[in-house]
């Protein structure tokens, strides 16, 4: 099918290359002419795994192209809408600015039977009020929410767990479900759930995924906030609890918590939504998911001026990782780079490592050190701190030869990957969150 794809930031431009990868005919569009350029060249704009496979093998085999002009979209049957609905500046709602112009620009360039696929994360509501304009093209929209998570991207969109879409009643709507079934009919055939629903389940769906996540998370992070003044260990009690299927042990690591463009921006937006239909407090305790995710930041500079003695001013601090999370060169409201600056604030001379954000986390903290060589990074330090786990970090560096880098011998681990009674061993004071 030919397919448009409008905005290529992380969404799109995974979501472009991977539907040209299972057959499809796919024009990707983006207002940022560098964006367009980079992917042009087949360069992935940022760090995905996989990514650049797909985008090579789309544009030698001509079933990808990118464009800046919107009205390259005529003439494909299903146009996607994957641009961004970052938090407001100043609030907490989303700002739509974006989904609404590229649907503006859109419209002019639809024909007769199109379907628009809505696949960024909106308020619900937001559906319901596009509609009309894309029925005065003649075109029909549908709410098709993505789960994708960075780092598995590719393999989430190809390979998704549930396709969910949102359609208006009527022919129209079954007409489009039938069409969106042929995008995705790889999944389709091999069984995966395709759940077909109204516009307003279908925005919810989305935001309710992420709030869970959100809560789990902090669910456990509270937890370890309970261990630390009782003595317990949360890693511990996450396994045990985690045994019971009802709970299951995915996505209960304790740590510094949760960033990324994602989670944090959507509980925030799903907050001032419900105070906004007058539920407010049916949500209210995502106020709470997001002020416990935040201590933990706290938390973790805490553990590291408390191993310094009671300051870190003028000690070097060897931070591992800045990316909000492994596989990932995205710094968005990054855990990792937080705990960096506070330190930064503290007077310590903060050095920064990364696999593969420097670059990012350069861009929006100049005022850091970074160093893109692990064991320069850590050499001479008086404290080493762990914020992203990357395997780098966690499983490939040991005691023995952290010891060997640096007399300093404080390790706190922000993400609960490293073995405890390892580095104690080798004669480190070990710092995990939430355990003894
Ligand atoms: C999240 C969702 O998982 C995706 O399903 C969703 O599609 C995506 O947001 C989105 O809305 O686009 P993502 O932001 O890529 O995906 O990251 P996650 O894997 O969910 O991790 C989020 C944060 O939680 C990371 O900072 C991670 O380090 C942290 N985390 C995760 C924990 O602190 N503990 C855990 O046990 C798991």
């Amino acid at each position: 099918m030919r397919l448009s794809v409008i905005g290529c930031g992380y969404l799109g431009a995974v979501h472009a290359a991977a539907m040209a990868s299972i057959g499809h005919d796919v024009i990707g569009i983006d207002v940022d002419p560098r964006r367009i350029e980079s992917l042009t060249r087949g360069e992935a704009p940022f760090f995905e795994p996989g990514l650049q496979d797909l985008l090579t093998e789309g544009l030698q085999y001509g079933r990808l192209r990118f464009s800046t002009d919107v009205a390259n979209a005529a003439g494909a049957a299903v146009h996607f809408i994957g641009v961004g609905t970052p938090q407001q500046p100043g609030g907490d709602a989303a700002d739509l600015t974006f989904v609404n112009a590229a649907v503006d620009s859109l419209l002019p360039h639809l024909s007769e039977g199109d379907v628009v696929a809505g696949k960024s994360t909106v308020p619900v509501g937001t559906a319901a009020e596009l509609a009309p304009r894309v029925s005065a093209a003649g075109a029909t929209l549908v709410w098709n929410p993505e789960f994708l998570r960075e780092g598995w991207a590719v393999q989430d969109t190809i390979d998704p767990d549930r396709l969910v879409a949102g359609v208006p009643s009527g022919r129209d709507g079954e007409r489009a479900a039938e069409l969106l079934k042929d995008v995705y009919r790889p999944a389709v055939d091999k069984g995966t759930p395709f759940i077909v629903t109204d516009y307003a389940t279908a925005e919810l769906v989305k935001v309710a995924a992420n709030a869970f996540l959100a809560t789990k998370i902090s669910f456990i992070n509270a937890m370890a906030e309970i261990a630390e003044v009782t003595g317990a260990d949360v890693t511990q009690l996450a396994d045990a609890i985690g045994h019971d299927v009802r709970i299951g042990r995915r996505f209960l690591g304790a740590g510094i918590g949760f960033g990324g463009g994602c989670l944090p921006k959507d509980i925030r937006a799903f907050a001032a939504r419900a105070e906004e239909l007058g539920r407010g407090e049916s949500v209210n305790f995502l106020r709470e998911v997001d002020a416990i995710n935040l201590r933990r930041r706290d938390r973790a500079v805490e553990l590291v001026v408390e191993g310094l003695g009671g300051s870190v001013y003028g000690k070097k601090v060897a931070v591992l990782g800045a990316a909000f999370k492994p596989h990932s060169d995205d710094v968005r409201d990054s855990p990792a780079l937080d705990v960096a600056v506070r330190l930064n604030g503290l007077g310590a001379n903060v050095v920064v490592t990364d696999p593969q954000a420097i670059e990012n986390a350069r861009r929006l903290h100049p005022q850091l050190t970074y160093e893109a060589d692990r064991d320069e990074t850590i050499r001479d330090a008086d404290a080493v701190v762990l914020v992203t786990e990357w395997d780098e970090y966690r499983r490939e560096l040991t005691p023995d030869h952290a010891s060997t880098l640096t007399d300093g011998r404080v390790v706190v681990d922000g993400r609960n990957g490293l073995e405890a009674s390892a580095w104690r061993a080798a004669g480190w004071q070990y710092y995990g969150m939430g355990r003894p």
